[in-house]
């Protein structure tokens, strides 16, 4: 049994203590946010926060921490309000999206001991691989997101979480199939 704290609640995981974090997150606690792309630790798209740092948790076990603090994408925050969120959507950033969660996370690390960190420092701390060529606009999410944090900037709110079924789609009359080109 591994205790740990999960998004500010405490976790009991019953499962093999050589099970990577990433299934005990994923499959257990069903916080899907974090994502698998490689299981080798290259591809950065498991990235949370353990104890402060940005961790692959593809590569991490449960045994290896035991009572720590784990923070994933959802426990960022649940609206999609924290500033490299907002930057992010602002810059137009995520196309696939598939490892924006873990990129989210490992910024938000690096903004919380940097709030101005140079194109050198984004680079050197975030290592992830985007299929999607993200890059350019990525660097400036993080720096707008660190102005934000210093009080520079206001960013714009970005999309309410959800679709409301009723504004996105409604039962029309069926179509003629005999009448389709
Ligand atoms: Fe963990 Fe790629 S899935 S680094």
């Amino acid at each position: 049994m591994t205790r740990l704290t999960v998004n500010n609640e405490a976790v009991e995981y019953l499962m093999a203590p050589e099970t990577p974090l990433l299934w005990a997150l994923r499959d257990a606690s069903n916080l899907t946010g974090t994502k698998y792309g490689c299981g080798t630790g290259s591809c950065g798209a498991c990235t949370v926060d353990i104890d402060g740092h940005a961790v692959r948790s593809c590569q991490t076990t449960l045994a290896s921490v035991e009572g720590a603090f784990v923070t994933t994408i959802e426990g960022l925050s649940r609206d999609r309000t924290h500033p490299v969120q907002l930057a992010l959507i602002a810059e137009n950033v995520p196309q696939c999206g598939f490892c924006i969660p873990g990129i989210a996370m490992a910024a938000a690390v690096l903004l919380k001991r940097n709030a101005a960190p140079s194109e050198e420092a984004i680079a050197a701390a975030i290592t992830h691989i985007c299929r999607c060529g993200i890059y350019p606009r990525l660097i400036e999410a993080i720096q707008r997101a660190g102005r934000a944090m210093r009080g520079e900037e206001t960013l714009p709110a970005g999309p309410r979480p959800g679709i409301d079924p009723a504004e996105a789609a409604r039962i029309v009359p069926a179509l003629d199939p005999t009448g389709r080109k």
